[in-house]
């Protein structure tokens, strides 16, 4: 307990990716784990090549990483690995978002979109394996999927959003069943409109006030409450669930 608040990960070591935005989900998981105990990495492409990422006054340890490519997620992870001293904990935040539609969308633009989002969630995944693997902790995975996935985009999200959100679901599935017997659970987080800078002032006002009114909640969430379900999902407080999709969408879409 630390003010009388539970702390639900308390000696657990946590990798976040895509936390460097201090207006993002993953800053808002950055820091809600470590009010909850945890010892935290973060991995970002806005972090400097050279960062010496220390912990900063009880703040993460920061490192750089793309997670679209594997050689930089290898040694992003070894260096997250070699300061935490382990790893019970691995969040797949890092993504980007585009609403180009099918027929202005080049073959460039797709790919990218893939392998930031679906192939980094894999990457990452991969080169964490075998710490999560040796965690005595009741080591989690947590994926952020999304609304756009399940919806089939059509806001912010284009066609190659959509998909390779949909792929992060279908994934986390996967790692699910297989991982499940060796003592690792993934799951996945599917947020709606969330107020970050990939939503903020992009829908014009006229449109956000009919989106907010399709919603039953009647407003847009908030990054620190697609945290709190992260938590939930990284922590004991789950430990019995794996596989599954926890919507934080305010009703937006309902199934
Ligand atoms: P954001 O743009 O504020 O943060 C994304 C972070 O990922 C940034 O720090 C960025 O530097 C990092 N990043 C991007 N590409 C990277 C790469 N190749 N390697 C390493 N880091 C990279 O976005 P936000 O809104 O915080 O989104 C976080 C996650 O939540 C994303 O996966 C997004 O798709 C998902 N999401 C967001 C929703 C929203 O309404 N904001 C809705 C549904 C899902």
């Amino acid at each position: 307990m630390s003010g009388g608040v539970p702390q639900l990960l308390a000696g657990k070591r946590a990798v976040v990716t895509g936390g460097a935005n201090p207006r993002g989900i993953g800053a808002a998981i950055v820091r809600l784990f470590i009010e909850h105990g945890a010892a935290v990495a973060v991995l970002d492409r806005d972090y400097p090549d050279n960062d010496a990422g220390g912990p900063r006054g009880g703040g993460p340890v920061t490192l750089h990483c793309d997670v679209s490519n594997g050689a930089s997620c290898e040694a992003a992870m070894a260096r997250a690995q070699d300061a935490l001293g382990g790893i019970d904990v691995l969040v797949n935040n890092a993504g980007i978002v585009a609403a180009t539609r099918i027929w202005d969308l080049p073959e460039d633009e797709f790919r990218r979109m893939v392998d930031v989002n679906l192939t980094g969630t894999y990457n990452v995944t991969r080169v964490a394996l075998p710490a999560l693997l040796a965690s005595d902790r009741k080591p989690a995975i947590v994926n952020l999927g999304s609304t756009a996935a399940l919806r089939g985009g059509g806001l912010l999200g284009g066609s190659h959003y959509a998909a390779s959100k949909g792929g992060v679901i279908s994934f986390t599935k996967a790692l699910a069943r297989e991982l499940g017997p060796r003592g690792v659970r993934a799951n996945c987080v599917a947020p709606g409109i969330i107020e970050t800078d990939m939503t903020l002032g992009k829908f014009g006002e006229n449109w956000e006030t009919e989106l907010k009114q399709g919603i039953p909640l009647q407003r847009f969430g908030s990054p620190a409450e697609v945290a709190q379900a992260i938590l939930f999902l990284a922590s004991d407080l789950s430990s019995y669930s794996t596989g599954i999709v926890v919507d934080v969408n305010g009703g937006f879409h309902i199934h």
